[in-house]
Formats: structure tokens, C-alpha cells, sequence
């Protein structure tokens, strides 16, 4: 028996960054949305704990202990009693140190699949418990769509929405670690409490233009400071015709909204050409979340 699992990248639509808790995390309010980017999980019984990565940017992954898949699994088997036993081999799509939560994705990807191939048999309130202990962005990439996140981007309520969002994805040559990014916002003098009413209410109307001129992001600052060249790239979507664009969470990736799937692949093109990336996705959200196939 195997378990097969396909896993979203998120993008956030809006995060602000309030301030530097006691424990080490910022306070957030952010709209996180989930789009078909996806990275995949098999699950196999094993002897012991097995990890094997594939795909865009597998080499920079750690594939042992250190991984948050292994991580999730290890927790699972702990909190579970079951044996900590699986081979888990992770085919990636979602860019590496991108600020589209791959890590987080695989580990909740690696939660989905040990529970139903050790018949652990959590609900999904329970999952996202344990979801929340392994990393912020977590409990988001087990519930997907479009969702709020509140207190370190782990408390979630689901945001209905009629909207379909075309994306292009630009992709860097280096990736931003996440903490990295926290502590230049921090050196920047910090971000926002900034509400996400306009965003909520242009996302209630299914109002794409106003979705996409509304996307904010306090970290795209601490984002532009560590890579500069992420402003040409920026300029570049929306001097092609993006209808907005922002920095994806921590970056360095860049997000732009297409007004559809044909704009966003002639987009994608443009930046291309325009050599102002390493590589181009496109893709669309909200999907849901972590799923067994
Ligand atoms: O939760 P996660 O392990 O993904 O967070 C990685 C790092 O990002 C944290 O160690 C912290 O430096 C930063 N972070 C933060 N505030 C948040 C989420 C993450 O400062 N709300």
C-alpha cells in the first residue's frame, strides 16, 4: 500500500507584519491563497524513517531529520504511538525558499499521508494542531482555498470567494530564508497592522481588478532590501500588463495577477524574455488544501 498526496503552494494576498512577540514570532493578519502549484508526497511502509526529494531544487532540501516532512512524521508517530515507520519520496514544483511555503507544504503533506497509512485515523482539527506545532504556514496548506491568519498565521477562517485568480509566478536565482526576512522588516523599523477590509470586500464581490490592485505585503520591503533586483522585476509584470503584482510572503518570488489564463501565459512569456527571472509558472487558486489522491 502507498499514499499518494498533492500538496498547494500558497501566495499571501495580504500580510501584515505587527510586532516582534515574546516568543520570537510576529503578530500577522493575513489572507493566504492556494493555487495549483503543487508538490507531491508517496507514502510506503519502510523500516524506519526514509526521505527522498526530486524535482525543481531538490539538492538545496535537506533530506534527512532537518526536513519538515520528516519532522511532521516523527511528530505524528509520537503524539499517535504508532511506529515512527515510512518512506516518503517528495516530487517538487513549489520553488525552494520561494515565500510560497514548499517546506510547509511537504510537512503537511507528510501528516496526510502517514495518518492514513498508519490508520492514525486524526481528525482534521487534530492534524492541524499538529500542523501549527511544525511551522506558521502549516495549518493553511492542510485547509487550502482562501482563508484569514491571525496570531503567527496559524488561526484560520475559510474566506468564500467567487473569484478565480490567474497567476504568473516569477521565480528568483536565490532563494530568502523566512527568518531572514523577519529580522530585515525588523532592521526596516517594522510593518503594519493594516486590516484587510478592501481586500475581503473586492475577494466577497469576486472583483478580480480590485483584488489585484488591493494585494499588500509589509515583508516585500524586507524582500527588495535583501534582493534589490526584485524591483525590476516588479516594474517589468507591470509595465507587461499585470493587473498587480506583489512579493510572495518572504520572497523573493513575485506575484502577479493576469486578468486570465491567456494573459497570464503571454505574461509569463514577456518576463521571460525580458530576462528579469530565472523561470516563470503560471497558475490559478484557490484549490484546496492537502489531499490524498
Ligand atoms: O513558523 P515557521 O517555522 O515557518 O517560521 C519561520 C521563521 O519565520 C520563524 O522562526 C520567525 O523567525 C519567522 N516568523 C515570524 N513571525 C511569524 C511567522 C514566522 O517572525 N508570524
Amino acid at each position: 500500500m502507498q499514499v499518494r498526496v498533492r500538496v498547494p503552494a500558497k501566495v499571501n494576498l495580504h500580510l501584515a507584519v505587527g510586532p516582534l512577540r515574546r516568543d520570537g514570532y510576529h503578530e500577522l493578519v493575513t489572507v493566504f491563497h492556494a493555487v495549483d502549484l503543487y508538490d507531491e508526497l508517496v507514502a510506503a511502509p519502510a523500516e524506519r524513517i526514509e526521505l527522498a526529494i526530486t524535482g525543481d531544487g531538490a539538492g538545496e532540501v535537506p533530506a534527512d531529520e532537518h526536513n519538515l516532512a520528516w519532522r511532521a512524521a516523527t511528530l505524528l508517530a509520537a503524539r499517535t504511538g504508532a511506529p515512527p515507520k515510512v518512506r516518503l519520496e517528495i516530487a517538487k514544483a513549489i520553488p525552494v525558499a520561494g515565500g510560497m511555503a514548499g517546506g510547509s507544504a511537504d510537512a503537511a503533506a507528510a501528516l496526510v499521508a502517514c495518518d492514513r497509512l498508519w490508520r492514525t485515523g486524526l481528525s482534521r482539527t487534530a492534524l492541524s494542531e499538529l500542523a501549527a506545532e511544525l511551522g506558521s504556514d502549516v495549518p493553511f496548506a492542510l485547509l487550502g482555498g482562501t482563508a484569514v491568519g491571525t496570531g503567527r498565521g496559524e488561526r484560520l477562517i475559510r474566506v468564500k470567494t467567487n473569484a478565480i485568480l490567474h497567476w504568473v509566478f516569477a521565480l528568483a536565482e536565490q532563494g530568502i530564508s523566512t527568518p531572514a526576512a523577519y529580522r530585515e522588516l525588523d532592521h526596516l523599523g517594522g510593518g503594519s497592522t493594516t486590516a484587510p477590509d478592501a481586500l475581503l470586500e473586492a475577494l466577497h464581490h469576486g472583483d478580480i481588478k480590485l483584488i489585484a490592485a488591493r494585494l499588500y505585503n509589509d515583508l516585500q520591503a524586507a524582500a527588495l532590501s535583501l534582493t534589490p533586483e526584485l524591483q525590476r522585476t516588479l516594474d517589468a509584470g507591470r509595465e507587461l500588463g499585470a493587473l498587480g503584482g506583489v512579493v510572495s510572503g518572504s520572497g523573493p518570488t513575485c506575484a502577479f495577477i493576469a486578468a486570465s489564463r491567456d494573459e497570464a501565459a503571454r505574461l509569463a512569456a514577456a518576463l521571460a524574455a525580458e530576462r528579469v527571472c530565472r523561470a516563470t509558472r503560471v497558475a490559478a487558486g484557490p484549490v484546496p488544501g492537502a489531499l490524498a489522491r
